[in-house]
């Protein structure tokens, strides 16, 4: 039987909406993290990487179920920090605190992906028309065959990520994403399908685009 963990890194300073910690604001009456870990019922264990020193506040604020550890300065240094509180699991899910609306369904077809090829993560294929742009100008049209955006959650076995993470800390690898590290130790992931509701939270312009939801 596998047992997943979920892996929140929520340590970010948020320096794009501002300096604002956007796990924390409040949509729909509450922080905007939560509404993340509805999708992730029946998911015990759940590890949240927070800011250096904010564990007590946290952990107050939030009032869930979860370990909660200090994150790092990066993003993979707060996954790393998660995966390490998560011993016994064999398999995780890791999803940005900054995406509050993953579905149910976006997350059932990353686990069964997972189980199926080791690793796996929601995307989906670009439609626009893409432009490489250099000092304001058009340089060249770059071709979308084959291009995805990607979301979270994704989702990889622990031994695998684990791995991944060890060799990252030897050969200094800075990524943006755990797939990123699994494709540099020559792991396949599988692309499943995205959700395009399942949008991040980056500047003031999202977190406005999300007022327009009804979520306040
Ligand atoms: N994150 C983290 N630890 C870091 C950096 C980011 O746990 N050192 C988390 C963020 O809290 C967020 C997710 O990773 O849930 C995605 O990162 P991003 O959207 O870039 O958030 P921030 O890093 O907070 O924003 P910015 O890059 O604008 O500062
Ligand atoms: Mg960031």
């Amino acid at each position: 039987m596998p047992r997943w963990a979920l892996l929140i890194p929520a340590a970010g300073s948020g320096r794009r909406m501002g300096g604002r910690k956007k796990p924390l604001l409040r949509y729909g009456g509450k922080p905007l993290i939560l509404h993340a870990l509805a999708a992730f019922r029946g998911i015990r264990d759940v590890v949240i990487a927070v800011p250096h020193g904010e564990v007590a506040r946290w952990k107050r604020l939030l009032r869930v179920r979860a370990t909660f550890v200090e994150g790092g300065a990066r993003r993979q240094d707060s996954v790393a920090a998660a995966l390490a509180a998560a011993p016994d699991a064999t398999h995780v899910l890791v999803h940005d605190a900054a995406r509050p609306f993953p579905t149910r369904a976006v997350v059932k077809r990353v686990m069964e992906a997972t189980l199926r090829a080791g690793a796996a993560i929601p995307g989906l294929a670009v439609t626009d028309t893409l432009k490489k742009v250099r000092g304001g100008v058009i340089v060249g049209t770059v071709a979308r065959e084959g291009l995805w955006r990607v979301q979270t959650p994704q989702g990889a076995r622990a031994d695998w990520l684990r791995e991944a993470f060890a060799r990252a800390t030897r050969f200094r690898w800075d990524v943006t994403d755990e797939a990123g590290l699994l494709e540099r130790c020559g792991r396949g992931v599988a692309m499943v399908e995205g959700d395009p509701g399942n949008v991040k939270v980056t500047t003031p312009a999202d977190w406005k685009l999300l007022q327009g939801r009804g979520g306040r």
